[in-house]
């Protein structure tokens, strides 16, 4: 595996996997998947700011710069691009805006954020034109705003990678403290216990350390709120354990 610095020292048509680094067995997975489209693959590792609500948070999310790389060669990166930010954000660069998408669910407890995550992505799908770029489907709503800006790149989505007791990864689970890590397991009985809101929003509310966010069944298509015709159901899950916000969502088959 090749670090670089530099955006020209990257293949073209590669198979790019976007990180803000805290790797973990999540993202190991997405690196796989790209390995099966090509034998370039090319992983970055930029800790986004216009993605963060507050100085605070950004500072606070875990940097583990040695370990992601070994992470990274294990799994079959062949470049792993750790670019400065004066690459991502010359003067003058482009802002974008997730518009009414980027408001709701995650975009309405974070303003702004799918804004500073669709301009990050923009500026390095610029960078590196890849032909594919591979993310988790944890972050459903982020997924379904970055196909709105991906134009000719083949936006893969990866499965969610669970721990055994069901929780999705994620780079904030290591800020759980024991007694947190365990609550945080309500998610999972949710959403495979549930075959309607009223049930998942209960099943959240027996956990007392978990404070809701929301809980809803939406068209995964549209993020319109479920009717009794919809098709594509997704239940999506937003909520605090210690502070620390933890989201999940499942599909959910059709309505019968
Ligand atoms: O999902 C993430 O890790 C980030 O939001 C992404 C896509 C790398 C943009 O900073």
């Amino acid at each position: 595996m090749k670090v670089v610095t530099d955006a020209r020292e990257l293949p073209s048509a590669c198979a790019f996997v976007p990180t803000m680094g805290a790797l973990h067995v999540g993202h190991a997975s997405l690196f796989r998947i790209a390995k099966k489209y090509s034998d370039n693959v090319v992983a970055s590792i930029f800790v986004n700011p216009l993605q963060f609500e507050s100085e605070e948070d950004l500072a606070k999310y875990p940097r583990t710069p040695e370990a992601d790389i070994e992470i990274a060669a294990a799994a079959g990166v062949s470049y792993l691009w750790l670019p400065h930010q004066a690459e991502i954000y010359p003067a003058g660069f482009a802002q974008q805006s997730a518009g009414p998408l980027g408001e709701i669910y995650e975009g309405k407890s974070r303003p702004g954020h799918f804004d500073g995550v669709l301009t990050v992505v923009r500026r390095l799908f610029d960078l590196v034109k890849p032909k594919w770029a591979i993310f988790g489907e944890k972050d459903f709503q982020q997924l379904q705003l970055i196909r709105t800006i991906a134009g000719d790149i083949e936006i893969i989505a990866a499965p969610t990678i669970r721990e055994s007791d069901g929780l999705a990864l994620s780079s904030r689970n290591v800020r759980l403290s024991p007694e947190g890590r365990k609550a945080a397991q309500i998610i999972y009985r949710a959403l495979t216990e549930s075959k309607t809101e009223d049930k998942l929003r209960n099943i959240l509310a027996s956990e007392p350390a978990f404070t809701l966010d929301y809980a809803d069944f939406i068209d995964e298509k549209t993020f319109a709120h479920a009717q009794s015709t919809t098709q594509d159901l997704r239940a999506i899950v937003a909520g605090w354990i210690n502070g620390v916000r933890l989201i999940d969502n499942m599909q959910m088959g059709s309505r019968v």
